[in-house]
């Protein structure tokens, strides 16, 4: 197959929502059509758990369950699916995003009942960040929710997205009948069924089949023909160009507890969904077709075993054809690196390929010579952008408690924040280390992952700091004087950039005011698009 075939049957994107809105679930229905998985509930008792724990038990399951989920790739009709896998809780939500930077689009599930909630938006940002394409899946419709036409309003308004159903409830919840297809004109009719995966599709000819009424009952068929004429009119016809470009998200609504819509879902997002799309880098734009292999590490995780002190770093093809074996560029380092166990992760067998294309995610043995948004080459000196760090939310000084493991603090710390657990920043005088996170969970982790992994014992003392702004100025000079003036709020980040540790808000402000000639960021994504 030649390389332009192998990138046109590839489609990689991720499943985001917030939390208990059913991705889990979404995921497992998908692996099941594709064959991937035999019964439900094969993804489900691996996921993560959602309540914050402090059994760090859980932490270890987590860590090993997400390293075997956070791909998962399968073929149907003659596609490669590859899924990657966006961690629901919260406090991994930087994790999230990175690997929002490895698809090329995204399924967005929303409870019909709960609407868009905070992650939603969130991640919706995230993907307006790089014009992602996003298909939305109103889920649990078999449960009591709001009105689609309300759903549908909150989501233009609130995610600032326009969309285009392109199915249609017929009742919800108790009164539940199922889904009219505006694009094929068929009826969907629901049954509620956990494991069945062939639906009963009804086509009609026209809404005023007399067949609609035969099968949904005049009240419903009624409701639906003033349903389908109303959105016919108010919305635009579904333009799958504004698709492509993020600017319209076509909508599907069903039940992923009850295999319900998930077909369609499926079959139209194959027809649709972008292929491996180009990507920019420091010096050119990467086409997937370009001959020379490129990619870029997205995602990196300790290994279970914590003899072994390997990672796995999580590689997203971006043109060319990866070889194992092969020497590549490794060109943040300038060293040429090659891989003899390249892994694949076809649903939940790991096994080790020859070649990979783009659009695939691999996993990569490492032992410490990755960071997160490394990139690889066949020789070429580029880097791929888009890889932000984000301010975090908590920030805490990490203190040694044992002098005589000084130095395997600083590995741990060192390696573990390369992994992107948490961010380091270094403060002056004494080399301060402050770690910043999204959550309060990641503290707990790294400080039993120092004691475990690198014997070290240490404590967080929380700081008062409300965001980490880096900073850029057509006239560098001004940086430095800000960075005099405000030592004591002054740190390095892990590429030994200037940030700004903003107490509050009013302080950022204040700062904003008197340094006019300073532009303050809260992701560091800007650095690469300026280098
Ligand atoms: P998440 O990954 O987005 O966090 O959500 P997950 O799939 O775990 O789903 C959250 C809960 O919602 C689960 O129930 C799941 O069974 C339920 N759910 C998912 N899709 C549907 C649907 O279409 N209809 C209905 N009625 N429920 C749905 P749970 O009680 O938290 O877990 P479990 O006991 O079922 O495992």
């Amino acid at each position: 197959m030649s390389l332009e075939e192998e990138i046109n049957k590839r489609r990689t994107f991720g499943i985001i929502s917030h939390p208990d809105a059913g991705k889990t679930t979404l995921t497992e229905k998908l692996l099941l059509f594709g064959g991937a998985i035999q019964s439900a509930g094969a993804v489900k008792s691996n996921k993560i758990k959602k309540a914050a724990t402090s059994d760090f038990m859980e932490i270890e399951k987590q860590r090993g369950i997400s390293v075997a989920t956070s791909v998962m790739a399968f073929n149907y009709k003659d596609t490669k699916i590859n899924i990657l896998d966006t961690p629901g809780h919260k406090d991994f939500a930087e994790d999230t995003y990175r690997t929002l930077t490895a698809v090329d689009s995204v399924i967005m599930v929303i409870d019909c009942a709960n609407g868009v909630e905070a992650q939603t938006k969130k991640l919706m940002e995230v993907c307006r960040m790089r014009n992602t394409p996003v298909i939305v899946f109103i889920n649990k419709m078999d449960r009591e929710g709001q009105d689609a036409f309300d759903l549908l309003d909150e989501i233009e308004n609130t995610l600032d997205i326009k969309v285009r159903p392109l199915s249609w409830p017929i009742g919800i919840g108790a009164t539940f009948k199922g889904v009219y297809n505006m694009h094929e004109k068929h009826l969907n009719l629901f049954d509620s069924n956990k494991t069945k995966i062939e639906q009963d599709i009804v086509s009609i000819k026209n809404l005023d089949d007399p067949a609609l009424t035969d099968k949904i009952g005049e009240q419903a068929a009624d409701k639906l023909r003033e349903d389908v004429e109303l959105i016919e009119g108010v919305y635009d016809e579904f333009d799958e160009e504004k698709y492509k470009s993020g600017e319209i998200a076509p909508v599907f609504f069903g039940s992923a507890l009850n295999n319900f819509g998930v077909q369609e879902l499926l079959d139209t997002f194959i027809k649709i969904a972008p292929f491996p799309r180009s990507r920019e880098t420091n010096v050119k734009v990467v086409n997937p077709t370009d001959k020379d292999f490129s990619g870029f590490i997205f995602k990196i995780h300790a290994n279970l075993d914590p003899k072994h002190r390997d990672r796995i770093a999580f590689l997203r093809i971006c043109s060319g054809k990866f070889e194992r074996n092969k020497f590549y560029q490794h060109v943040r380092i300038d060293k040429k690196v090659r891989f003899n166990n390249p892994t694949s992760f076809m649903a939940q067998d790991k096994s080790v390929i020859d070649e990979a294309f783009p659009g695939d995610v691999i996993g990569l043995y490492d032992t410490g010579n990755f960071k997160i948004g490394d990139t690889l080459t066949e020789g070429e000196n580029m880097e791929f952008q888009g890889i932000p760090s984000f301010s975090p939310e908590i920030f805490k000084e990490l203190i040694n408690k044992d002098p005589m493991k000084t130095k395997q603090l600083e590995k741990g710390i060192q390696q573990l924040t390369d992994e992107g657990v948490a961010q380091l920043f270094i403060q002056q005088p004494g080399n301060r280390k402050i770690v910043g996170t999204v959550g309060e969970l990641q503290f707990e982790v790294i400080q039993y992952r120092l004691k475990h992994e690198y014997g070290a014992s240490a404590e967080f003392q929380p700081k008062n700091f409300h965001k980490a702004c880096w900073m850029t100025s057509d006239n560098d000079e001004k940086i430095d004087e800000f960075a005099r003036r405000k030592a004591q709020y002054i740190a390095k980040d892990k590429d030994d950039n200037y940030v700004f540790l903003a107490q509050t808000a009013f302080l950022l402000q204040s700062a904003e005011a008197d340094y006019p000639e300073i532009t303050f960021h809260t992701t560091s994504e800007f650095k690469r698009a300026i280098a």
